[in-house]
């Protein structure tokens, strides 16, 4: 009996930090989700990184931690490719055959290089394009090279990366119509939540938490540390004994996303009815936090204590993929007139 082949999700993580509980609920769990029903190819984006780290130590050991948290969080390594994106040097030959069908005019509007010339401009520095490096111009390009050579199907990303994704697909459309006869590539479309929850996650000062504005939580610190950053995320006055508005209330908003519904409704009806207060509350959302967290942060303990695991993680993730990009490739370089 042959099946046919299921349709292929991919998505890469940029390793810029430890992985916060904001990047839990809005990038790993919903990704681990999808690989119920698609073929998926995960990685760890350490060239795109590049853009922006300039300490080697680090690149290596938040490639690493990011590697071991989706591990960890419950990706299945025989299941799902996961890889490191600087392991597949077709994507960057590829980069280079996609550089020759972009528009330049196409990268100058890119949302990440207007923001750059945009604060050249409100600091009035006369070169806008003073501190942009070809990496963050190129950075499209790059993300393209990425998913086209994977012949990915859909691309679950954050509404950040969404104008990425919609590049991606111009930049094979624009191969296509040159070479289309001859190889075409796959189209992609990006997938995004539609649970506005999940988009937006309250960190420590209620804002939305983020890397940029320090004030995530750690997804698998140690314990206390957990019971610590709970215990300082801002809370207003109300006293014990007053209701309390669930939906606007910050330590709720992240409870939900962690309990089940019954567990969720119970915590909701008791601040609505008063009596339960913030201190308790945070209690609460500590328990939770832990419950669900004690064992994935056991196995990224060990997964980072001990090179070995991961290592071999990621070399049959290598494999899987350069098998797929080789492929891509060989159909690229066949229709642009390199090795036809
Ligand atoms: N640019 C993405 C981010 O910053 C990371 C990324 C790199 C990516 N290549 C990709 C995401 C390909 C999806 C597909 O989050």
């Amino acid at each position: 009996m042959t099946t046919s082949p299921r349709p292929v999700s991919l998505t890469g993580i940029k390793p810029t930090g430890v992985p916060h509980l904001g990047n839990y609920i809005g990038a790993i769990r919903p990704a681990i989700e999808l690989t119920d029903r698609y073929d998926a190819f995960y990685f760890i984006a350490d060239y795109h990184a590049l853009t922006t780290v300039r300490d080697p130590a680090l690149l290596d050991e938040w490639t690493r931690s990011v590697a071991a948290s989706w591990v960890a969080c419950g990706l299945d390594p025989e299941r799902v490719t996961l890889y490191r994106q600087s392991d597949i040097p077709e994507t960057f030959e590829l980069t280079w055959a996609l550089s020759c069908v972009t528009a330049k005019g196409l990268l100058n509007r890119a949302h990440a290089y207007k923001a750059a010339r945009d604060r050249n401009r409100d600091a009035g520095v006369e070169d806008l394009d003073a501190g942009v490096s070809m990496g963050l111009y190129n950075y499209p390009v790059l993300m393209a090279a990425d998913i086209l050579v994977m012949a990915a199907d859909v691309v679950p990303v954050g509404r950040d990366q969404v104008q990425h994704v919609e590049y991606a697909r111009d930049i094979a459309e624009r191969f296509n119509q040159a070479y289309g006869e001859r190889y075409a590539l796959r189209l992609p479309e990006h997938v995004t939540s539609q649970d506005e929850a999940e988009h937006t996650m309250p960190g420590l000062d209620g804002r939305k938490m983020s890397k940029s504005y320090d004030n995530t939580i750690p997804l698998l610190g140690d314990r206390d540390a957990l019971r610590r950053l709970v215990r300082r995320m801002k809370t207003d006055s109300t006293p014990v004994e007053a209701p309390k508005d669930p939906d606007s209330s910050t330590l709720f908003q992240i409870y939900r996303q962690f309990a089940d519904e019954a567990g969720t409704a119970a915590v909701r009806e008791r601040l609505a009815a008063g009596g339960l207060g913030w201190g308790e509350m945070k209690e609460l959302l500590f328990e939770q936090l832990d419950a669900v967290l004690a064992d994935p942060r056991e196995r990224y303990r060990q997964l980072m204590g001990d090179r070995r695991e991961l290592d071999a993680i990621l070399a049959g993730g290598c494999e899987r993929a350069r098998e797929r990009a080789r492929a891509v490739l060989g159909g690229v370089r066949g229709a642009v007139g390199i090795d036809a």
